[in-house]
């Protein structure tokens, strides 16, 4: 391990043996997390070339189980998004693409600091079920076109053990690392197609636009190489989506949005990821792809298809039907403006930050969330507000966490006398035949 650690560190190229060496001698527990702790470094600084980055992600992904879906009738697609703030986008883009025919038999993960987890987003809906056997499952996918649960304890655990010493290394934001930890998991759920929602901005782990780029074109080649149909979008994370953050308030939200009543900027980065998920299962060209979501969105059946997956996990469909009977936070509290003007810049991780503080995010692994927990955006980048105006509502359990929360709240926004700069919301699309800026 010291001659590997040395070799990366010099800027030398590991075969797939060495990176199997590494990889699953780490796995195994016989490698300490120090000297993993030091490789990790190195490949920080040092990078991987593409040869490298997809053996290691072909090594992590076969360290655990690479799950079957063949008996599952119909193209599988799966989505994943590498982070945001308030992205409840495989809520809505799942079942629009479900109701035009695709496949949906999908391990989604949960929230670690400021980002949030779909996973947890789903179980703040009373009686939903994200820990489901295998066979059950599979029935629920075949029979109702769409099933997300939770990730298996055995999926690319190698991943999972990496993941958590990155987390504490500050060896996360690394494209690398974040292409193997990705696709190694993705190749091992065993979809047929994959769509990413490489996000970007301040509220992304990726805050460079170029940086999002090599990641996403890294991705898709990676995907396409295993035979996997891959495809990303590039899509702005510089503010935080729609205008909920928390689980139960992004379920609301995601519910509003099916129902043809959601903020702007959701609803069409939804159909956007919807068409291209559509697309990728080889329903016709993009174009025709973008008129059915839009179709499924406005005729009910995207809706009707959330309630067929949530009933099918045991959900309750009445709190669904009426989100007013969500369960409520026991505070809720209106940050005031503190200077009147533009709302200029929002930074999305601190707004993450300041949810986490309210109870609704993961400070570590083993924190509990608080369902009901989160921030209600009243405005947003480029919105005018008075000063003392109310900007925002802060929903807590526990009235003790709001001071640290409203502070850390008010870090994240800047106003000022002159409007910003108009921001694209979905920036590109990386295809096998290259990047298309939109
Ligand atoms: N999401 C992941 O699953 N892995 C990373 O490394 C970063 C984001």
């Amino acid at each position: 391990m010291v001659d590997l650690i040395e070799k990366k560190r010099d800027g030398g190229k590991l075969s797939k043996k060495e990176i199997e060496t590494v990889v699953l001698g780490f796995t195994r527990g016989e490698i300490p997390d120090y000297q993993m702790s030091a490789f990790l470094m190195a490949v920080y600084y040092r990078g991987m070339d593409e040869e490298e980055i997809s053996d290691m992600t072909a090594v992590m992904a076969g360290s655990g189980d690479m799950v079957d879906l063949s008996e599952i009738p119909g193209v599988k697609v799966d989505k994943h998004s590498t982070g945001g703030v308030g992205d409840k986008t495989t809520l809505i883009a799942a079942p629009i693409a479900a109701a035009c025919g695709v496949t949906i038999a999908k391990m989604s993960g949960r929230g670690l600091g400021f980002t949030g987890g779909t996973v947890d987003k789903l179980e703040s809906i009373p009686g939903f079920r994200t820990e489901i056997p295998r066979e059950e499952f599979m029935k629920i996918a075949g029979e109702t076109g769409i099933c997300v649960i939770g990730q298996s304890g055995n999926l690319a655990p190698a991943d999972k053990k990496i993941y958590a010493l990155r987390d504490v290394t500050a060896t996360v934001d690394s494209i690398p690392l974040i292409a193997g930890s990705i696709m190694s998991k993705k190749i091992a759920a065993g979809s047929d197609c994959i769509l990413l929602d490489v996000k970007t901005g301040s509220g992304a782990f990726m805050k460079k636009l170029e940086d999002a780029v090599k990641l996403a074109e890294i991705m898709v080649r990676i995907g396409e190489k295993v035979g996997r149909h891959t495809a990303a979008l590039i899509t702005n994370m510089d503010v935080p989506l729609g205008h909920a953050i928390g689980n139960s308030l992004e379920v609301i939200e995601a519910i509003h949005t099916l129902q043809g009543k959601g903020p702007e900027d959701l609803t069409s980065i939804c159909l956007e990821l919807a068409a291209n998920m559509i697309f990728l299962a080889g329903k016709g060209e993009i174009g025709q792809c973008r008129k059915m979501a839009r179709q499924a969105l406005q005729n009910g059946s995207a809706y009707q298809k959330l309630k067929d997956m949530i009933s099918a996990q045991g959900g309750d469909i009445g709190v669904i039907d009426y989100p007013e009977t969500f369960e409520k936070a026991r505070v809720c509290h209106e940050v005031p403006a503190p200077a009147g003007g533009y709302i200029t810049h929002m930074d999305a991780a601190q707004c993450g930050i300041a949810s986490m503080l309210l109870g609704a995010g993961r400070a570590t692994k083993e924190s509990l969330i608080d369902h009901s927990a989160g921030i209600e955006l009243i405005k947003k980048t480029g919105d005018v507000v008075k000063l003392g105006e109310p900007i925002a509502r802060l929903y807590t359990s526990d009235p003790c966490l709001l001071p640290d929360a409203q502070k850390a709240y008010l870090q994240a926004v800047e106003i000022s006398d002159h409007p910003p700069m108009a921001q694209k919301l979905i920036i590109g699309r990386v295809t096998t035949k290259g990047v298309e800026y939109v």
